[in-house]
């Protein structure tokens, strides 16, 4: 059976006193969690409060992106390394957001997932569809783009060393969740493609769900036999929230 993983992805949110609180309450209610998972991503400031906070802690922590670059003159820009230096386990590598505002191309965010499994870092690789997409039919094609982006140069070794994250982009923020069944079926085929390729590591890959997840749907998305946790936004910026969901994913 695959380990349950939920992770939160706390995007442009926080201060140093509002995360202290958060960290130390999440530290503390899920200290006794068994047979899955947690995790956050967080801003890169925090990231050192991130690792002060929950060192030695049943939660991991993670940035939400990486450069494709190791070092140099890259303004503005942070390396796998770096994160690596501040204790992080996870990063997020793909997520719409990046996609859409911030124009990371497949090329881009396969080369960021490059970046990141060369350094020892499991990327979160987030693929998904937009609503125009969905409604044109378009759902699997582009989710196998997205996802040949990064076989083309990591090829299945690579993935092996990741977590895969479908966020169909109109569930998320949005408060519209992808029903268990849709959900479930995009995660059946991603696991269908990569089973393709290697039977063995599509059995084992960690497969998340992300956008609108809440307390009270997130036990049914976890129960989807493809489903095995959630990226989290919103709700993980809620302390009684995230650890709800975080317990719908124990079994
Ligand atoms: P919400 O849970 O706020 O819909 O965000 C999902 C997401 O983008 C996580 O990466």
């Amino acid at each position: 059976m695959r380990q349950k993983l939920v992770a939160g992805n706390w995007k442009m949110h926080g201060s140093l006193s509002e995360n202290r609180a958060l960290l130390g309450e999440l530290r503390a209610a899920l200290a006794d969690v068994r047979n899955m998972a947690c995790a956050v991503c967080v801003p890169f400031p925090y990231l050192a409060q991130a690792q002060d906070v929950l060192t030695d802690s049943a939660i991991a922590w993670g940035a939400q992106q990486v450069s494709e670059f190791a070092k140099g003159a890259y303004t503005g820009e942070v390396s796998a390394s770096m994160l690596l230096d501040f204790g992080c386990r996870y990063v997020i590598v793909g997520h719409s957001e990046r996609r859409a505002l911030f124009g990371e191309t497949d090329q881009v965010v396969a080369a960021k997932f490059v970046a990141a499994i060369g350094a020892g870092l499991t990327p979160i690789l987030c693929v998904g569809e937009t609503l125009s997409e969905r409604e044109a039919g378009m759902a699997e094609s582009v989710i196998a783009r997205q996802l040949d982006a990064v076989l083309n140069v990591a090829g299945m070794s690579g993935i092996a060393r990741a977590v895969i994250a479908y966020e169909p982009v109109w569930a998320i923020g949005t408060g519209k969740t992808a029903s268990p069944e849709q959900a479930q079926a995009v995660h059946a085929f991603i696991r269908q493609k990569l089973a393709v390729l290697d039977m063995e590591i599509a059995g084992r890959m960690i497969i998340l769900y992300g956008g609108s997840v809440k307390a009270a749907n997130a036990a049914e998305l976890f129960s989807q036999p493809d489903i095995d946790g959630g990226l989290i936004g919103g709700a993980s910026l809620v302390a009684d929230d995230f650890v709800a969901i975080c317990k719908a994913a124990q079994f």
